[in-house]
C-alpha cells in the first residue's frame, strides 16, 4: 500500500494540525510480586525468569483494583501533568484486552470516574500493540477536527486471564496502566522541529491467531478464558515485524535511526528489546527498558515505560521518540513523535 509519508493534515495555507503530547501518567497495583515469591507457588526460578526474559518482578491487581481503576488513576496523573482539566477532554481511547466487562467499553467507566461526559469514548483491542492502535486513532481524530483534547490510555489486568498452572506464560505478565494527554495544535507545515506525532504505521496478520490467544470469550465458550502462547514462535515474528515497521516509519518521516533520541517499546522480553535495537543499529542505552520492574503489561507497557522515562527526566522537550509494539492477532505498529 503506497502512502505519502508524513501524515499531517493541511489546516489552511501553509498550516497543519499536529497532535502534541501534553503530559503522561501511570498507575500500578499496590502488590508487587518478585520472581522468588512466584517460585514459591509455581515450578520456576528467579534465575530462569531473569535469564530468559529480564523480568525481576511484576505488579498484581488485588481486591478493588480493576482495569478501570488503574486507567482512571493513570489518566488523572496525566491530566495533572498536562495542566488540563478533565472537562476539556472530548476523546478517550482506552486500549485493553482485559476490560472490566464485556460491555460497555471500560473507557466509558473512566469517563464517568473523571466526570467529563458527552465526548467520544471507546476501547481498542489490539492486545500488546493496543496503545499504538489507540494513539494512531486518536491522532487521526484530532487532525481531522473531530476532537481537540484526548486521553489515550493503555490499561490491563492480565493476571486475571493467566493460567497460574502454566509456568510458560504466568511468569511473564503483570498489571498496570499508563496514559497520555494529546492535544490538537495548529502549526506551520514546514516546521520540521515542531512538537507532535510525525508518522505511524499499523499492521495485523490474522493468520497467526493460534500463536498467541485467549481460549475463551463471550461468543465461543461464554467464559473469559486463559492466555495461551507459543513463545518461541512469537519471539521470532516479533523481532522481524518490529524491525520492518520501525524502518517504514523512519522512511515515512524522512528520519534516520541515528536521529532517534529514545525508543519506547512494548516490554515483552529484554531479549526482544536487545534484538530489535541491534537490527536497527541503535545502542540499547537509547531504549527505555522497564520489563524488569513491570513484566509484560500488554497495552499498558508502552505508556508505562514512557511515563517512567518522563518522570526520571530522560525524555525531554524536543526529543525524537519512537514508540513500537507487537501483540496477539498478530498486530504490530510504530509511531514517531517529537516531544
Ligand atoms: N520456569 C522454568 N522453566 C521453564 C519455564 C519457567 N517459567 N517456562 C518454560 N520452562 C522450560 C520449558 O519447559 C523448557 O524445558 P524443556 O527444555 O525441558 O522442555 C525450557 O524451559 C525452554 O522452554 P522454551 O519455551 O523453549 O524457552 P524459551 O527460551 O523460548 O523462552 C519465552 C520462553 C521466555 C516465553 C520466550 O520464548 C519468549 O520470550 N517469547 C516471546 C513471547 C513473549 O514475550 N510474548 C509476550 C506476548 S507477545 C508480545 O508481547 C510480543
Amino acid at each position: 500500500m503506497e502512502r505519502d509519508g508524513r501524515q499531517w493534515v493541511v489546516a489552511g495555507a501553509g498550516k497543519v494540525i499536529r497532535s502534541v503530547i501534553r503530559g503522561s501518567g501511570s498507575a500500578l497495583p499496590r502488590r508487587v510480586v518478585s520472581n522468588a515469591e512466584l517460585a514459591a507457588e509455581v515450578d520456576t526460578s528467579d534465575e530462569w525468569i531473569v535469564e530468559r526474559t529480564g523480568i525481576r518482578q511484576r505488579y498484581i491487581a488485588g481486591e478493588g483494583e480493576t482495569t478501570a481503576t488503574l486507567a482512571t488513576d493513570a489518566a488523572r496523573k496525566a491530566l495533572a501533568a498536562a495542566g488540563v482539566d478533565a472537562a476539556e477532554i472530548d476523546l478517550i481511547i482506552l486500549a485493553t484486552a482485559t476490560p472490566d466487562n464485556t460491555f460497555p467499553a471500560t473507557s466509558t467507566k473512566v469517563q464517568h470516574a473523571l466526570g467529563c461526559h458527552g465526548g467520544i469514548a471507546f476501547d481498542v483491542q489490539a492486545v500488546c500493540s493496543g496503545f499504538l492502535y489507540a494513539l494512531t486513532t486518536a491522532d487521526s481524530l484530532l487532525r481531522t477536527g473531530s476532537a481537540k483534547k484526548a486521553l489515550v490510555i493503555g490499561a490491563e489486568t492480565f493476571s486475571r486471564i493467566l493460567d497460574w498452572e502454566d509456568r510458560t506464560t504466568c511468569v511473564l505478565f503483570g498489571d498496570g496502566a499508563g496514559a497520555i494527554v494529546l492535544e490538537a495544535v495548529d502549526g506551520e507545515a514546514d516546521d520540521d522541529h515542531a512538537a507532535g506525532l510525525i508518522a505511524s504505521r499499523l499492521h495485523a496478520d490474522g493468520r497467526q491467531h493460534d500463536l498467541l490467544y485467549v481460549d475463551g470469550g463471550p461468543s465461543t465458550t461464554q467464559t473469559v478464558g486463559h492466555l495461551r502462547m507459543r513463545g518461541r514462535e512469537v519471539f521470532r515474528h516479533a523481532v522481524v515485524n518490529l524491525a520492518e515497521v520501525l524502518n517504514e516509519v523512519l522512511e515515512d518521516a524522512g528520519v534516520s535511526a541515528e536521529e532517534i533520541d529514545w525508543v519506547v517499546p512494548h516490554q515483552a522480553n529484554a531479549r526482544i528489546l536487545d534484538a530489535t535495537a541491534r537490527k536497527l543499529g541503535l545502542p540499547i542505552e537509547k531504549v527505555v527498558v522497564t520489563v524488569d520492574q513491570h513484566a509484560n503489561t500488554s497495552a499498558a507497557s508502552v505508556p508505562l515505560a514512557f511515563d517512567t522515562a518522563i518522570q526520571d527526566g530522560r525524555i525531554k522537550a524536543g526529543d525524537l521518540v519512537m514508540f513500537e509494539a507487537m501483540g496477539g492477532g498478530f498486530t504490530w505498529g510504530a509511531c514517531l513523535a517529537r516531544m
